[in-house]
């Protein structure tokens, strides 16, 4: 870390001794003051529930301006890998710091195809499930269950341990969510084929039937591996939080990222796909865009506990540029399905309209975030909306992975263990249970 020329000095109106605090300079983005000698300094902690000002790690994978609407993945801008690349550059890059030479692309790419088979033993595992087991609900099972399997691949401290292991998490995440998805089908599961790619391979596994032939359209194909580069990492998220903290215990890699799936799990992070989608039909069937006016009235009444789904993020107070080119993928998308009309995309525009226009919205900078538009284009692409988080689990499962392997390889690194501002009781006694 590279000190600043200005520190900083907390000082207390008490008399109490003023500190200097050491600030330090990123290579772009907010300076940070370390206040890790803080409590030994001063007997007290910083208060910041929600992480609002705190920087939990430094990190060199992805950058976030909030305020520019800007996205960076080791430093190549969302939208030229989003145009430019494919999912597994995108991996490549992420895990190992830089975009892969044809060479390393070829090698990368064989080395995850060859592990996107599971142990068979797997799908007795899985059949443990209820058949309407929600598909979250399995993956945070199934993925935790990986460190059961692969037994040679689960101590975090051992380099070659973490390359195995990020490895098979990207490749057998396809395969996992598809046999997911035929479990509650009820349809048998397809084993992986190993000259698709890796967007065509899982929609194989998804869709195809060993009945029939299955053709993969190339531009869905495109479409899915655009959502896979749009979701692979997002800094210091929820979900990559916890999968730091989980880690941070030393526990193995299949297990912190089982704690990654159960995090993004929730309505407020990666749950937000299929919460909007559900919004977006539920204001159909009470009559679609004429409804869209009393629907945002309810949306801006603190009282009704009704959000805009897919709107507003605690980093971007601008546009999410993840969500410009998802906007993009899905005019594509329903083009190639000649479904031009889809009455859900006519009623995510209207409300994208009046939300950019309308005054609460506006003072809040409130913007539509990756998840307004992505369900739409799974629903279109004919992914159940209940398996909607389970692919954004898929595609962040690298961002996971080079965050936990970063965290890992961090000479700073101890176990995380947030400190408290204790409100309870002071110390009381027991009394007798006849006179409680
Ligand atoms: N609809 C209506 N009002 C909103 C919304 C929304 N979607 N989002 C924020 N607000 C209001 C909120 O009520 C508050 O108003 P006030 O200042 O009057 O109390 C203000 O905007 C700030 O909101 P906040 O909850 O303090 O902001 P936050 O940074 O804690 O929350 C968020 C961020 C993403 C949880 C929130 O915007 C939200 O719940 N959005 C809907 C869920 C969603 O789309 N989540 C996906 C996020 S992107 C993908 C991912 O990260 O997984």
């Amino acid at each position: 870390m590279k000190l600043a020329d200005n520190k900083a000095t907390l000082s207390f109106s008490n008399g109490s001794p003023s500190v200097e605090l050491p600030v330090y300079k990123g290579t772009v983005g907010p300076d940070v003051i370390d206040i890790r000698k803080l409590y030994a300094q001063t007997g007290m902690f910083t208060y910041d529930p929600g992480f609002l000002s705190t920087a939990a790690t430094q990190s060199s994978i992805t950058y976030i301006d909030g305020d520019k609407g800007e996205l960076l993945y080791r430093g190549y801008p969302i939208e030229q890998l989003a145009t430019s690349c494919d999912f597994m550059e995108t991996c490549h890059l992420l895990l190992y710091g830089d975009l892969p030479n044809a060479d390393q692309k070829t090698k990368f790419t064989r080395t995850v195809t060859m592990h996107t088979m599971v142990n068979e033993q797997m799908q007795f595992f899985l059949r443990g499930f209820r058949r309407d087991a929600h598909p979250m609900a399995i993956m945070t099972g199934l993925v935790g269950a990986l460190s059961a399997f692969y037994h040679d691949s689960t101590d975090i401290n051992n380099p070659e341990h973490r390359e195995i292991a990020a490895i098979r998490l990207i490749a057998k995440m396809p395969t996992l969510v598809a046999m997911a998805y035929k479990y509650s089908a009820g349809q048998p599961y397809m084993y992986p084929k190993n000259d698709l790619s890796y967007a065509g391979n899982f929609m194989r596994m998804m869709f195809a039937t060993p009945c029939e032939d299955y053709h993969v359209s190339p531009v869905i194909e495109r479409a899915l591996d655009r959502i896979f580069i749009l979701h692979a990492d997002h800094e210091q998220n929820a979900s990559t939080s916890t999968v730091r903290l989980c880690g941070s215990s030393g526990t193995n890699p299949f297990a912190a990222i089982a704690a990654g799936v159960a995090c993004l799990w929730g309505p407020a992070h990666g749950g937000a796909n299929e919460a909007c989608l559900n919004m977006l039909e539920d204001i159909q069937k009470m009559g679609g865009v004429a409804k869209v006016g009393e629907f945002m009235e309810k949306v801006k009444d603190k009282n009704s506990g009704v959000r805009l789904m897919g709107f507003g993020h605690r980093v971007y107070k601008n546009y999410d540029p993840r969500a410009k080119l998802m906007q993009e993928t899905c005019k594509e998308v329903l083009q190639e399905l000649g479904l031009q009309n889809d009455p859900l995309f006519k009623l995510a525009m209207a409300l994208e309209k009046i939300a950019l226009e309308d005054e609460y919205f506006v003072s809040r900078k409130l913007y539509p975030n990756v998840d307004f538009y992505s369900g739409i284009v799974q629903r279109a692409i004919g992914i159940p909306v209940s398996l909607f988080t389970a692919i954004f689990a898929l595609a962040r499962t690298v961002g996971w992975i080079a965050q936990l392997n970063e965290m890992i390889a961090d000479p700073e690194y101890k176990i995380g263990r947030p400190r408290q501002l204790f409100s309870g009781s002071t110390q009381r006694d027991v009394k007798p249970l006849a006179q409680r």
